[in-house]
């Protein structure tokens, strides 16, 4: 058990990538914090949890400065310390370049971007005075996406998230190295969460991301939840400013790759 006795919050923890990571996390011997504004997901995913391990949900939107200070007390509270925390929560608005309104475009960044700073500052605020302290030093994950790399040019304000995502790993683990924290990404290519699940029963949606993945298949968030408890866990001890694409191999590919014709 990779994670004995550590405590991670999760934010985005209600569903898909988050949840995924949240069970292998407990799985793995860690007592999780769902941070999560769905309430009625977050609780669902706190039962199903407590099943096999301890887990507790704690409302939150990572954009509101009050909300992420709530969510570090009451880490506190339940677990009386903190080891790592996912930067997973994050949204998607669709929009041509021309039309996307500013409100759109402040609210993506404010939920992917600036609520992972927040939750990142808040924590390793904790983390820094408990290493002054003697005490371990912890691990800060931030979920970012081949789309910080790569563009869509109706997904404006997302990839422009996630490319500031992997300037926030490096500026975090650079700042935090000297305490030991290390702060790492991952970059998902096509998971199959609700976000897309309408693909599956789109042919032609489906093809148009196969071509674009060597591997021939869409990824399963568990996929993504084993480098989470990798990067998490001692054996990642030396690693800190990266992110980790797991893409199907779609970052090392030019043009596209042939999709075999459904039946
Ligand atoms: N699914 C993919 O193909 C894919 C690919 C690359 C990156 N990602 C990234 O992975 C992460 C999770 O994506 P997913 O596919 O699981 O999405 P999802 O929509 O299934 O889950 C996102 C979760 O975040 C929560 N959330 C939304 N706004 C929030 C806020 N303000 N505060 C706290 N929680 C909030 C939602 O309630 C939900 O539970 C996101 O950062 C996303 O950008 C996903």
């Amino acid at each position: 058990m990779s994670l004995e006795n550590k405590v991670a919050i999760v934010t985005g923890a209600a569903g898909g990538i988050g949840l995924a990571i949240a069970r292998r996390f407990v799985a793995d011997g860690a007592r999780v914090v769902i941070a999560d504004v769905d309430e009625a997901k977050g609780e669902a995913a706190e039962a199903e949890l407590r099943e096999t391990g301890e887990a507790t949900y704690i409302h939150c939107d990572v954009s509101e400065k009050l909300d992420v200070r709530n969510l570090v007390a009451g880490t506190l509270d339940a677990y009386g310390d903190i080891d790592i925390l996912v930067n997973n929560a994050g949204i998607v608005v669709g929009a041509d370049f021309l039309d996307l309104e500013e409100a759109d475009f402040d609210r993506v960044l404010s939920i992917n971007l600036k609520g992972a700073f927040l939750c990142s500052q808040a924590v390793a605020r904790h983390l820094v005075e408990r290493v002054k302290q003697g005490g371990p030093a912890g691990s800060i994950i931030n979920m970012s996406s081949v789309n910080a790399v790569l563009a869509i040019a109706n997904q404006v304000p997302y990839s422009v998230s996630k490319g500031g995502m992997n300037q926030l790993t490096k500026v975090g683990a650079l700042s935090l190295a000297p305490y030991g924290i290390r702060v790492n990404a991952i970059g998902p290519g096509s998971i199959m969460t609700e976000l897309l699940a309408s693909v599956n029963s789109d042919p032609a949606a489906k093809a148009k991301i196969l071509s674009r993945t060597p591997m021939g298949r869409i990824g399963e968030p568990h996929e993504i939840a084993g480098i989470a408890a990798f990067l998490a866990s001692d054996d990642a001890s030396y690693i800190t400013g990266q992110t980790i694409y797991a893409d199907g191999g779609r970052m090392p590919l030019n043009y596209t790759v042939p999709v075999p014709e459904e039946d």
